[in-house]
């Protein structure tokens, strides 16, 4: 299993299984290494979007590069604003839409927050994705509450999966209808309700760590999803998303079994499901997806006929110097590229913008963090230039170049 980190449970927060010292990362071949690299002022206002829109145009369908949108300090307000109008093509809520904000008391929904970030995308010509509408995380302080394991599949679910996607209205790119149900102790011989039922959370549990089941099947999950399909517009994409996957293991094999209970019992066609790959990931060995696996995982759910997102992408490294900042783009890039040339990955959504917002911070198994594509003043870093020339690259139309993460005796990358 590829170690990325493990929720505990009852803690309410993300704590990582290993704190990494230091390993040796390898000597990579970058796409910039043979192009003019670009000023910060020139790539803080480079107009991705063009080159977003000739990759969309290779792909047959649009392809959303984005973030997550917090309300930004007054003083990152601007450098906000023009991160959304000229870098990123799509925004995420990081907070805002979650079942806290959006239906504090039972039955009342205050969509504000989540519509305001809908707004802003909108405003930025920028397209919006849907998070979350159902996590163990984030409850509103009624939930887990008293709430019973019928109510909640025949009522509780229903109105809040309804209410939000609903109010949310048709300019959503796709929703994470349920986010973060399997174990990270999955075996194979795991059925997909004891994926579930083994990650210890609500509901399944009464509440986070407690021992009494209370849903005692996946009538949750297929309500959540039934409710999504009657209430989303037929071009958003229904997904199941998660973190710890993109590889193969016991945890994506979950995944895939749920995936199918999702389409056989919840009668959702798999052309509208798709999995989120959160890749909360880091620059070592072992904490992130190489990406023929990545590749082979998105084929595997194109023979379905579902589709593949990265969702929260953001990758810590070990040290703050020019060989880690080199790892990180290349692993990145990786990921980049087996979004951009499969066939059915249309969304790469990296998670909080500049490393000084960022959820990683240094120590904690996070190294020196710098997890972003933009530093604390919010300029560009080397992975940044790099996911540009990448973009660039595919969309000139040329055929996909070999794996940089694995180092450059393995992969040195066409010059251009
Ligand atoms: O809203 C309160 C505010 O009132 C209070 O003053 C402040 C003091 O710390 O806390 C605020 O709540 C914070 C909340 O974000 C909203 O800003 C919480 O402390 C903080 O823990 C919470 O963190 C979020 C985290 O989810 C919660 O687990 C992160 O911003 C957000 O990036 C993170 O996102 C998750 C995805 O949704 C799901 N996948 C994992 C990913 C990373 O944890």
């Amino acid at each position: 299993m590829v170690a990325f980190f493990l929720p505990l449970a009852g803690l309410g927060a993300l704590v990582y299984l290993v704190t990494p010292i230091s390993a040796q990362v390898p000597t990579v071949s970058l796409l910039i290494d043979s192009s003019t690299r670009l000023s910060a002022a020139e790539a803080l206002n480079l107009n991705l979007r063009s080159v977003l829109s000739q990759v969309s145009s290779r792909k047959g369908a649009t392809f959303h590069f984005g973030s997550t949108y917090s309300t930004p300090s007054s003083a990152e307000a601007a450098w906000t604003s023009n991160i959304f109008s000229t870098f990123f093509s799509a925004v995420v809520a990081e907070n805002d839409c979650k079942w806290y904000a959006t239906e504090p008391t039972r039955g009342t929904f205050t969509l504000s927050a989540c519509e305001a970030v809908s707004s802003l995308a909108g405003a930025h010509g920028a397209t919006f994705r849907g998070h979350n509408t159902f996590w163990h995380q984030q409850l509103p302080s009624w939930l887990p509450g008293t709430v019973t394991a019928t109510d909640l599949v025949q009522n509780v679910i229903p109105t809040h999966v309804a209410g939000v996607i609903k109010g949310l209205g048709t300019n959503v790119s796709s929703w994470d209808v349920m986010n973060e149900l399997i174990t990270d102790s999955a075996t194979t011989a795991m059925n997909s309700y004891q994926c579930v039922q083994n990650a210890d959370r609500w509901p399944t549990v009464t509440a986070d760590g407690g021992s009494t089941a209370l849903e005692t099947n996946l009538q949750f999950v297929y309500a959540a999803f039934k409710t999504a399909l009657t209430n989303a517009p037929t071009t958003a994409t229904l997904v199941y998303n998660d973190y710890s996957t993109g590889g193969s293991d016991a945890k994506d094999n979950c995944v895939f079994k749920l995936l199918a209970d999702i389409n056989a019992n919840a009668s959702i066609p798999y052309n509208r499901l798709g999995v989120g790959y959160q890749s909360h990931v880091g620059a070592q060995a072992g904490y992130f997806v190489p990406k023929a696996q990545l590749e082979a995982t998105f084929a595997q759910l194109n023979s379905l006929g579902a589709k593949a997102l990265i969702t929260e992408m953001d990758m810590w490294i070990q040290a703050n110097d020019t060989v880690d900042q080199r790892y990180q783009a290349a692993i990145w890039g990786d990921y980049l590229d087996a979004c951009l040339y499969a066939s059915n990955c249309f969304e790469f959504t990296n998670w909080d913008n500049r490393d000084d917002t960022s959820w990683i911070t240094p120590g904690n198994g996070h190294g020196v963090a710098m997890a972003t594509l933009f530093d604390s003043n919010g300029n560009p870093k080397t992975v940044t230039y790099e996911l540009i020339a990448r973009l660039q690259r595919y969309a000139s139309g040329v055929s996909e170049m070999c794996a940089t993460a694995l180092g450059s005796s393995s992969c040195t990358v066409p010059s251009t």
